[in-house]
């Protein structure tokens, strides 16, 4: 990929450049009455000098939240909105400068500010760059569950830089791939193929970032709602967000993406069961997740507690518990109701592994 590149989403425009010189075009362009910049304590340090520096920007306000799953709450959102109250009208614009904690807040607190300022995703994690930036999901926990209160709001663009990468912990670089083997196990067996060869290259990061960009919009820019295709980007997810969750609770927070890679797990033993194949039918795909990402540790009596938080999950229907399922590579199946037996022994299996 060129250093300089553009995807054109059916709702906004995805910017890659390093220097981020068309985002300071976009702000010129833009007239913003005033520009508030939104960053967690750690993208404070490591990213937004760099930001101000590329963008030359000499007047800015800046708000900062701890960083953290444990504060996209309500709590944090109430409290920015106290703070744009008197920085900001509804020509202002936010920019979220961060992962997907800050780009879920942010866009979610902008979303519903004055009924909706705009704003702009600078997204600092592999994950956010690849998943939570694009297709427009914001959102907030809420009384221990996930994403529970949030709206679907466009970005006006997404500018993304992988110079932001240089400082994100090696956790947090492998937490983003975990998104990236969910959409290669969706998107089927060839773009398997192409994940497993370049997992550890460094020097084709771009090209992977780009390809999954480029999968997620085609899906969402179809299904903007989560109506029906757009269901399918959940695989992992109902159990990935149980466990995680789980641990959040128990003060042992833990990578997005670690949790996605179990829930990921856990769903291609229940397809197995489901759609009768043989045990070792995604035997490739399940040795790889449990070799590339590390191991969520809960003992037995444990797992009650985390199936409380699976049949909770907003997207259940009713008291029916949906995780997204897999016939094959590529072949999602997104309308099997699974019982709560089965999604133990799944976590018994993972537990086990
Ligand atoms: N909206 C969506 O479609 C969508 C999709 C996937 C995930 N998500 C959400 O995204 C969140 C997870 O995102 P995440 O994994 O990016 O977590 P995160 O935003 O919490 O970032 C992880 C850690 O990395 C730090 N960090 C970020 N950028 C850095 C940088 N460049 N240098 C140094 N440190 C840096 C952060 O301060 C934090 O400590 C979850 O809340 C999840 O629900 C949303």
């Amino acid at each position: 990929m060129s250093r300089f590149a553009v995807i054109k989403g059916k709702f906004h425009r995805v910017f890659f450049d390093e220097k981020l010189k068309s985002l300071k075009q976009f702000l010129r362009n833009g007239n913003y009455s005033s520009l508030i910049i939104l960053t967690d304590s750690n993208t404070k340090r490591h990213c937004l000098p760099k930001l101000v520096d590329y963008c030359n920007l000499k007047t800015y306000h800046s708000l900062c939240l701890p960083a953290g799953e444990e504060f996209k709450t309500l709590d944090s959102a109430e409290n920015l909105w106290e703070q744009l109250l008197p920085v900001s009208d509804r020509k202002s614009v936010l920019i979220n400068l961060g992962g997907g904690m800050i780009t879920d807040i942010g866009g979610f607190t902008a979303s519903v500010f004055k009924r909706g300022i705009d704003f702009i995703h600078v997204p600092t994690t592999l994950l956010s760059m690849i998943d939570a930036s694009v297709g427009g999901k914001t959102g907030v926990d809420f009384a221990n569950y996930k994403n529970q209160l949030g709206t679907f709001c466009q970005p006006k663009a997404v500018f993304i830089s992988t110079e932001f990468l240089n400082s994100l912990p090696h956790d947090e670089l492998v937490s983003g791939k975990a998104e990236m083997a969910k959409h290669a196990v969706l998107n089927g067996l060839e773009t398997w193929n192409e994940f497993v060869l370049n997992f550890n290259k460094t020097d084709s990061v771009k090209d992977q970032i780009e390809t999954a960009i480029r999968f997620k919009l085609k899906i969402t820019d179809k299904d903007l709602f989560d109506q029906g295709k757009r269901i399918q980007l959940n695989f992992g997810h109902t159990i990935g967000h149980a466990l995680e969750s789980f641990c959040l609770l128990t003060k042992k927070p833990i990578p997005h993406g670690f949790a996605v890679a179990a829930g990921m797990i856990c769903e291609l033993f229940i397809s197995c069961k489901y759609f009768k194949l043989s045990e070792d039918f995604f035997n490739e795909q399940i040795i790889f997740l449990k070799n590339n990402f590390p191991k969520i540790i809960f003992n037995e009596t444990e797992i009650e507690e985390i199936l409380s938080f699976v049949a909770s999950d907003k997207k259940n229907i009713g008291t029916k518990i949906k995780p997204v399922l897999l016939k094959r590579l590529g072949k999602p199946h997104m309308d099997k109701v699974v019982d709560l037996v089965t999604v133990k022994e799944s976590l018994n299996y993972y537990r086990l592994l």
